[in-house]
């Protein structure tokens, strides 16, 4: 099992799951152009996605991953922005309890602030928005709603203050149902490795759960900033039976898990050969679950955003991608100067193009 192989031989078993996975999987397929912040689930046999586009959210349904970008894909508006809240950013669809919830950030400059609709299924009729009432009420974009061991999360992308703007930090907090957040925000991830920043404002955002077959919990996010192709993913290990409000129970890679620049990659990482700047994921759960993650040594399939290299790096040139990873056994994050242990070993990713 690829997993369990030492570092020494990590290369070797990459290039053997990369060269096996040609007649596995189907690499890197760009599945939309012009197209960022793909969010996709998988609900019985069938996928759904959501986007946001001129001021509205769609959704689409597809019998495959990459029928997401099929020309003539079923693609419904579920929601408009008809009280003029501002730029529509990043929807995250999920399933609680059978119904479908849509939470995404609405709002002008530093007035973002994130909001949800849900319906009974996911080309339902939707609910007007309602805006979340996130602890301390602050700017909040990327917001993602998940369940671990049966409590309810609220992971998101934000500012300390509207004064203290200088960082998107990562936040999390205790949810009764993906609409009622409950008790005071966390802190978990600060911008402040140096593959992870440069000027200001330095910026975590994007965050995605997945438990891996160890039962643990990871939060991978998007790093750097969205219009550079330094943009890349990264991981947030949540230590086992760590609390998930506790910033030091969550270890961090070091460096970048998948990105197109090696000096910002982990050791033993590569960077990509053919997208540029890839981020802002999705891992396509069987209904947004997170305990559904497959294990095994298997390619997973999940779904980034990107640009092709040699393609000038801006907003509008990002597209769909589908990319797969497996699960990295046995890899070690490690740090210095803060409390607790100052190594942890445990489940990484890599991530294919
Ligand atoms: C998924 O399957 C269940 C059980 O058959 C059904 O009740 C539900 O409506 C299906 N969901 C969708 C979105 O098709
Ligand atoms: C991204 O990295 C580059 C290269 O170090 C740096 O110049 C830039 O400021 C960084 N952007 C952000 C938002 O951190």
């Amino acid at each position: 099992m690829a997993s369990h192989h030492p570092p020494i031989t990590s290369r070797i078993v990459a290039l053997l799951v990369l060269t096996l996975s040609f007649f596995s999987v189907t690499l890197a397929a760009k599945v939309r152009p012009n197209a960022a912040d793909p969010t996709v689930i998988k609900v019985n046999n069938t996928y759904y996605s959501a986007e946001s586009d001129g001021g509205a959210i769609w959704v689409r349904e597809s019998a495959t991953l990459e029928g997401l970008g099929a020309p003539g894909v079923r693609r419904e508006r579920v929601w408009s922005d008809t009280a003029n809240r501002g730029d529509v950013w990043a929807p995250e669809i999920v399933t609680d309890l059978g119904r479908t919830y849509i939470h995404f950030s609405a709002g002008r400059n530093a007035a973002h602030r994130m909001y949800v609709i849900s319906a009974d299924n996911p080309l339902g009729r939707y609910s007007a928005e309602t805006k979340l009432a996130l602890p301390d009420d602050q700017w909040a974009i990327d917001g993602l709603f998940f369940v671990f061991e049966g409590q309810g999360w609220f992971v998101w992308s934000g500012w300390e203050s509207e004064a203290k703007n200088q960082e998107q930090t990562l936040y999390i907090c205790r949810m009764d149902g993906p609409s009622e957040p409950v008790g005071p925000r966390f802190v978990i991830s600060q911008p402040r490795e140096p593959w992870e920043q440069g000027d200001s404002p330095r910026i975590n955002e994007g965050p995605q759960a997945i438990v891996d077959p160890d039962g643990q919990l990871h939060i991978v996010y998007s790093a750097n900033g969205s219009w550079d192709n330094k943009y890349c993913l990264a991981d947030l290990r949540l230590r086992r039976g760590g609390d998930p409000t506790d910033v030091w129970d969550w270890y961090k890679s070091n460096g970048c898990l998948f990105g197109s620049h090696q000096d910002r990659m982990m050791r033993g990482w590569d960077a990509t050969l053919f997208i540029d700047g890839p981020g802002h994921h999705t891992f396509v759960l069987q209904d947004g679950e997170v305990h559904k993650s497959p294990g095994g040594s298997e390619h997973i399939p999940f779904m980034f955003h990107g640009v092709d290299k040699g393609t000038e790096y801006n907003w509008g040139n990002r597209a769909w991608y589908t990319g797969s990873f497996v699960w990295w056994g046995e890899t070690t994050y490690s740090r210095a100067n803060v409390p607790g242990e100052g190594t942890n070993m445990g489940y990484s990713f890599k991530f294919f193009e």
